[in-house]
């Protein structure tokens, strides 16, 4: 551990100066088979990456860097060989090219994206676009960036594909700045203060491949698929456990995990503070200071760390993890997969340049504050009940899929929200272990969590008719709303803004408030978000997403 020192990600500016001024730019980001080092004493991995050129695509791809208001256009290419590095899996709904080649189609999470550019599953194409699937459309994305400035990131979503092609290295960071807002905050900025941390978990082979089962946890319904991917070896921007020289100031961090299928509980081994000043692709209203933060697959986190603090005789400071995987009654983190990475802290007292980055008490100006989800919650036009199911062999007793509302994502759409309308969500979890809600196009945001009484029967109930009504939900909800109990949970203070992922718990019911417009701007979508193919919400436990917990959902005029 600690002998790698933590890569720097390279940049791509998604738009160019005219003149001085920013205007819009066409990037083409290739997807390429090459060999990426992930350790000092690993041999070499075979991984696919993004890049402008294969010579510098990298593991994960680079960061692109946009203009709020300065469209950014990409024309996404796959050079990818006939054959996948990883094992797949037909029985799940998945890409079948007829010709061989490894399906691929990006997404851009967090993104406010037109239906045509959002990456549908089904929009897959393979290497020169010589297969597509019945949804592409075109090969150029437009990423007009009018949402808030924030992070984001892009990564592969083809149908059935996407846990290898995530596991093989098809991410990468991007960010939209807006100096006129952002300058103001005057946080930690500038490439050596402003830091991605990419956090990835894999596991190697001897010979330096990336692991993945190739046998799946019931191979007589899924020769390969298994319901989470965990790897023991813990990846920061592509490399294994890596060490970061920093100096005694603030830093800023914008953690991403990309991994598949597990939570980290991230914490710093002397118990400092985070400092969080935003999550998902926006930020909080105020910083909120916390020991320690949980971390899903594809959330983020943006924090300050602010190492002034650290005691002279500190020079080292580990970055921790004890979430159990599966999360969060699994197997509990043991050495390698309790550690991430680590801080050498210089041991000269004052940082050069001084530090003068701040961290206000107000991270928002009133004026620009999104809207509050109070407010919004009360506008609801409509409640809905999203279920999370997972279905067991009665021969082997493995799990062999899950759905959302007992429904497949060949299924008819049911969720079909009118464009601009507010809707309370509230997602049931019946599954004995958290999963990660990610909606396409729009961001949300959770009110309450609340743990259902006599989980059994209801589960019951609801595996026979998938009727949250009909199964009396609101008896099985606590009778009371105050918290002391347990029963009824709050949002933590560092989630309270609008969100690309909530956690849904087990055994709970989330209710969730989801704005059908543009939140980011408090106003309409800049582009038809009712075209075809539409939009997707699902569980971003890569496994689960590929095996079907994933759904369609439609916006109606
Ligand atoms: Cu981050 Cu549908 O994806
Ligand atoms: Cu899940």
């Amino acid at each position: 551990m600690y002998v790698d020192e933590l890569p720097k990600i390279p940049k791509i500016h998604g738009y160019k100066l005219r003149r001085g001024i920013p205007v819009a730019k066409k990037l083409t980001i290739g997807m390429y088979h090459k060999k990426w080092r992930f350790h000092r004493d690993l041999a070499e991995s075979s991984v696919f990456v993004y890049g402008k050129t294969k010579r510098s695509a990298t593991f994960p791809g680079p960061t692109i860097e946009a203009l709020q208001g300065v469209a950014t256009h990409v024309e996404w290419r796959n050079h990818l060989p006939k054959k996948h590095i990883l094992p797949w899996d037909p029985t799940v709904p998945t890409a079948i090219p007829k010709n061989g080649g490894v399906p691929t189609v990006v997404h851009l999470h967090a993104g406010v994206t037109e239906p045509e550019s959002d990456g549908s599953s089904f929009a897959w194409f393979t290497a020169g676009f010589k297969e597509t699937g019945p949804y592409w459309s075109r090969s150029t994305y437009r990423y007009l960036n009018m949402q808030r400035p924030g992070n984001l990131w892009y990564h592969d979503h083809a149908l059935g594909l996407t846990r290898q092609n995530l596991l093989a290295g098809l991410v990468g960071p991007y960010v939209i700045r807006n100096h006129t807002f952002e300058r103001p905050m005057n946080l930690p900025c500038g490439s050596e203060f402003d830091r991605h941390l990419i956090i990835a978990d894999r596991s190697f082979n001897t010979d330096g491949s990336i692991y993945m089962n190739s046998t799946g946890n019931d191979p007589t319904v899924h020769p390969q698929w298994q319901p989470e991917y965990f790897g023991d070896t813990i990846t920061v921007n592509g490399k294994a456990w890596p060490f970061m020289n920093v100096q005694r100031r603030k830093y800023r961090f914008r953690v991403i995990s990309t991994s598949n299928a597990r939570y980290f509980n991230v914490r710093l081994s002397n118990g400092m503070n985070f400092t969080v000043v935003g999550s998902d692709a926006s930020y909080l209203p105020k910083p909120v200071a916390t020991e320690s933060f949980i971390l899903s697959p594809a959330e983020t986190f943006d924090v300050v760390v602010d190492f002034s603090s650290v005691g002279v005789n500190t020079t080292e400071i580990e970055v921790t993890n004890d979430a159990p995987y599966p999360y969060p009654d699994g197997t509990p983190t043991s050495i390698p997969n309790n550690r991430i990475m680590k801080f050498i802290v210089e041991p000269k007292k004052s940082p050069c340049p001084p530090d003068t980055s701040t961290v206000p008490a107000n991270l928002i100006a009133d004026s620009d504050r999104y809207p509050s989800v109070v407010e919004a919650a009360k506008q609801a036009t409509l409640r809905r009940y999203i279920v999370m199911y997972e279905y067991w062999s009665n021969i082997t007793g493995e799990v062999t899929h899950l759905y959302i509302n007992g429904k497949r994502l060949e299924d008819p759409v049911s969720e079909t929200p009118k464009l601009g309308s507010t809707e309370i969500w509230e997602v049931i979890n019946l599954t004995p272990d958290d999963h990660p809600l990610h909606l396409h196009l729009v961001a949300f945001q959770a009110l309450k969590i609340q743990k259902l009484t006599d989980l059994q029967d209801f589960t019951n109930c609801m595996t026979q008719t998938n009727d949250a009504e009909k199964c009396n939900v609101d008896r099985h909800l606590p009778t009371t709303t105050s918290t002391a109990n347990n029963n009824t949970k709050n949002i933590v203070e560092y989630e309270k803004t609008w969100k690309n992922i909530v956690k849904i718990e087990t055994g709970s019911m989330t209710t969730v408030v989801v704005k059908f417009d543009m939140v980011e701007n408090n106003g309409p979508f800049p582009f038809d978000a009712t075209a075809e193919p539409g939009y997707v919400y699902h569980c971003h436990i890569l496994d689960h997403e590929d095996n079907s917990m994933i759904r369609p959902f439609k916006l109606l005029k």
